[in-house]
């Protein structure tokens, strides 16, 4: 079946810049590497509902924001399937029959759940659909038969509940789905990149975001409030890289090459971070140079999101040919996974022989 992608997001605000280094990038490069058969994106609607089933208008709105984030990125749905998970309804069948192969112990243990259950107040009553999400995963990688999933660190626990049940799966019921291999991001700083308030984590409930929609004005005045050194009281004084995000989005997004032409006394990253440890440059000029380089990076991507938002119909139209095309590869494993575990009756004319034979003999 060859090297097949599925990865994905919920749709439950803008894409921002954690999720271009952590993954969205990464998934340009791969999709442009012609090494993949197969590539497919998935907005997961029915995701976000499972913890938002009071909010179906912040999903609803937040689909066609994505899906522009994707284009704008540079996604090519001539090489890449992008479309929405409440369209692929065999994803939900295909669910039903895994939860009865993993414990509620197993996910109770999964990291990423058990933060998420204390962020969003679900420790008193968990919803029934919440906590089986990581299962319903496993249907959304498994039902594409996918190699690569990339994704940020916090989905390894995931990637890891699918393995189980593709083992598992195959065990009971004769070897059907493809096990799945996670493929993080190349370097540290982009696994996890802080938010503006060097909060560990970019979240759109903390506004400690930069989207990848910002206005350059915006995105100006949302670098210029960072968080960097609270030591770093004068320019002269020395300063501390640890937990300033200047610098650590400089290790996520510029190159060398990009820092000497911006800032032609300095070679490399290194001597600018050497720099500011010995004392004598001020936070204003890393800022300045993080504006530019964000900017270079930034500038196209709002570009050709303008261009879409002029075609709006067009964009629901590409979710939609998406959508019909992952169908019709779901529900070829879905009928290979029924086959497989016997549920097939009308499609198996042995049966039906077979049973026949049976009552005629008695
Ligand atoms: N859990 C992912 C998120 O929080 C979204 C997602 C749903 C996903 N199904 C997936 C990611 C399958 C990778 C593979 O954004």
């Amino acid at each position: 079946m060859g090297k097949i992608i599925l990865t994905g997001d919920r749709p439950t605000g803008r894409l921002h810049v954690g999720h271009y280094v952590g993954s969205l990038r990464r998934r340009v490069q791969l999709q442009n590497s012609g090494e993949f058969d197969k590539i497919f994106v998935m907005i997961a609607d029915a995701q976000a509902l499972t913890d938002n089933a009071d909010n179906p208008e912040k999903v609803r709105q937040n689909v066609i924001e994505v899906a522009l984030d994707y284009l704008s990125v540079g996604l090519d749905p001539e090489k890449t399937t992008i479309f929405v998970q409440t369209g692929v309804p065999e994803l939900t069948e295909l669910a039903f029959y895994y939860m009865n192969l993993v414990s509620v112990g197993r996910v109770q243990r999964n990291p990423t759940v058990k933060t998420e259950i204390k962020m969003r107040g679900f420790e008193q009553s968990i919803p029934m659909g919440f906590f089986s999400y990581p299962v319903s995963q496993a249907s959304d990688i498994t039902a594409f038969n996918a190699t690569t999933v990339p994704a940020g660190e916090d989905q390894a626990p995931m990637i890891e509940l699918t393995r189980e049940i593709v083992g598992r799966f195959n065990n009971i019921y004769g070897p059907t789905l493809v096990e799945p291999e996670i493929l993080l991001p190349e370097n540290a700083v982009c696994m996890r990149l802080p938010g503006t308030d060097g909060k560990a984590k970019m979240s759109k409930s903390l506004g400690n975001c930069i989207y990848l929609s910002d206005t350059p004005k915006e995105l100006a005045k949302k670098v210029k409030s960072m968080y960097t050194d609270p030591e770093h009281l004068t320019i002269d004084s020395p300063g501390h890289l640890e937990g300033n995000c200047p610098f650590i989005y400089l290790d996520a997004f510029s190159s060398d090459e990009q820092v000497a032409r911006l800032l032609p006394d300095y070679k490399s990253l290194q001597e600018l971070k050497d720099h500011y440890c010995r004392g004598g440059l001020g936070d204003g000029t890393v800022k300045k140079l993080l504006i530019a380089v964000l900017e270079e990076e930034l500038a196209p991507i709002r570009e050709r999101r303008k261009q879409w938002e002029q075609d709006i119909p067009a964009v629901y139209e590409i979710l939609r040919k998406g959508t019909e095309k992952a169908r019709e590869e779901a529900a070829k494993t879905l009928d290979r996974v029924r086959e497989a575990m016997k549920i097939n009756y009308f499609a198996d004319e042995k049966l039906i022989a077979e049973q026949a034979r049976k009552y005629a003999a008695k």
